[in-house]
């Protein structure tokens, strides 16, 4: 093992904690509110900050869509330099979360934000930024990734950087009240995949890591098990904490990473507008079998690790299978059957748009290559 490790987001969490932003965030600077389609607005949130903001400058964009586009987010950029924005607040989901930290970066740079998406500028630089947490799921609440999209191309691409790390983050499970059953299980979902990354891979000698990870995806089970008793406060802090650490880093420390599963995730939504975490489930299952020789290993020690299965020859077969009973359970689907035109075409157009990507050689050994891709999409379309 050999890492470096920082995660310097301050977590504020539980009941009452977005009233503490007062105090956090520095009352000289001027503040930049972004946050969505409004569901902030009719459940509180909104006021909340409002009241934690009044002896700050601030000001507000709002609109940013799920999937933040490009488009929308230049918007916003425009404002943060006309208006010489010193702090942003994001107040919402992965989506307003992310591209707050694309405005963050972007607001500092001089040429098109969209070079940060393409390497052609890294974002050492970025107007700070806090996070109000609303959709536990994606964990980009603190840590130091975004996906942005631009709409034109339907290229969904994800940049790092240090420097768009949110500064703190408010996670009060109260704020999920509001939120559809279907954004609850996008959560559960995502956080079971971003874990399933960083850990079915090939057998490690990182114990912390592996205990962790499976713990995570024990946690994940419970809630699912215990889906009908959704609407206590328990249930909730446990799906916002689960979430959360999934991906700040911790269990990804040190161990080999696969990602393909999100890589080819984001072509079905930048192409046919499927749920991030849906596209998820998709994939996954697919991958896995298409990925058998070399993560057998440790598919055998999840099924006994974290659904408890007994050991035989087609234990990592069975494994699988009980991820899809997983996503089955939440009735979500493990095949992509909308996707408006027949299976050979959509075939082609994901492929089409990974290889233009460079997205050629995915997960951790980089053995996925187009042809494993499509052989992927083989079963996961139909
Ligand atoms: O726009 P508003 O009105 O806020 O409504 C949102 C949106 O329609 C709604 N919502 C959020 N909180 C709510 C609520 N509705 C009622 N009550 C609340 N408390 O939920 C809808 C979906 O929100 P969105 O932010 O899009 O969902 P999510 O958090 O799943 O984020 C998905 C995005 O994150 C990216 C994905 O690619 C996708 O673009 N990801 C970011 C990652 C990261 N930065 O580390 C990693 C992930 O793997 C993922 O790729
Ligand atoms: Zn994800």
């Amino acid at each position: 093992m050999k890492f470096s490790y920082v995660n310097p987001t301050n977590i504020l969490f539980g009941k009452g904690q977005i009233a503490n932003i007062t105090n956090i965030i520095p009352a000289d600077q001027k503040v930049l509110v972004i946050y969505g389609g409004g569901s902030i607005k009719k459940n509180g949130v909104y006021d909340q900050v409002a009241n934690a903001l009044k002896n700050h400058t601030w000001l507000e964009f709002s609109g940013v869509e799920p999937n933040p586009t490009m488009e929308t987010l230049d918007k916003a950029v425009e404002l943060a330099k006309a208006e010489g924005v010193e702090y942003i607040l994001a107040v919402g989901g992965g989506s307003v979360i992310d591209g707050s930290k694309y405005v963050a970066a972007a607001a500092c740079y001089e040429g098109e934000g969209w070079d940060i998406l393409l390497g052609k500028h890294t974002a050492t630089k970025a107007v700070p930024l806090g996070a109000i947490l609303t959709l536990p799921a994606t964990g980009s609440e603190s840590n130091s990734g975004a996906v942005i999209t631009r709409a034109a191309t339907k290229d969904k691409l994800p940049f790092f950087s240090a420097a768009v790390q949110p500064k703190f983050a408010v996670l009060d499970a109260d704020v999920m009240k509001t939120l559809p059953e279907r954004q609850l299980v996008n959560g559960l979902v995502d956080a079971w995949v971003h874990t399933c990354e960083q850990y079915i891979t090939m057998p490690t000698s990182a114990l912390v890591q592996d205990g962790y990870a499976e713990t995570l995806l024990k946690s994940l089970i419970v809630l699912a098990d215990q889906y009908d008793n959704r609407d206590n406060d328990a249930w909730r802090e446990n799906l916002m904490w689960t979430a959360n650490q999934a991906l700040n880093g911790l269990i990804g420390s040190g161990v080999p990473q696969d990602w393909a599963t999100h890589m080819i995730g984001h072509e079905l939504t930048a192409l046919f507008g499927v749920d991030h975490a849906r596209s998820l489930a998709i994939i996954q299952p697919s991958l896995l079998r298409n990925q058998m020789t070399v993560k057998r290993a440790k598919l055998e020690q999840m099924g006994k690790n974290v659904f408890g299965l007994e050991q035989s020859d087609d234990l990592a077969e069975r494994t699988i299978s009980a991820i899809e009973a997983f996503y089955h359970q939440l009735n979500v689907a493990t095949a992509l059957t909308d996707h408006g035109g027949d299976k050979a075409a959509t075939i082609n157009k994901i492929i089409a748009q990974l290889e233009s990507h460079g997205m050629v050689q995915l997960g951790e050994n980089q053995a996925i290559t187009l042809k494993e891709s499509r052989e992927i999409l083989e079963v996961a379309v139909q």
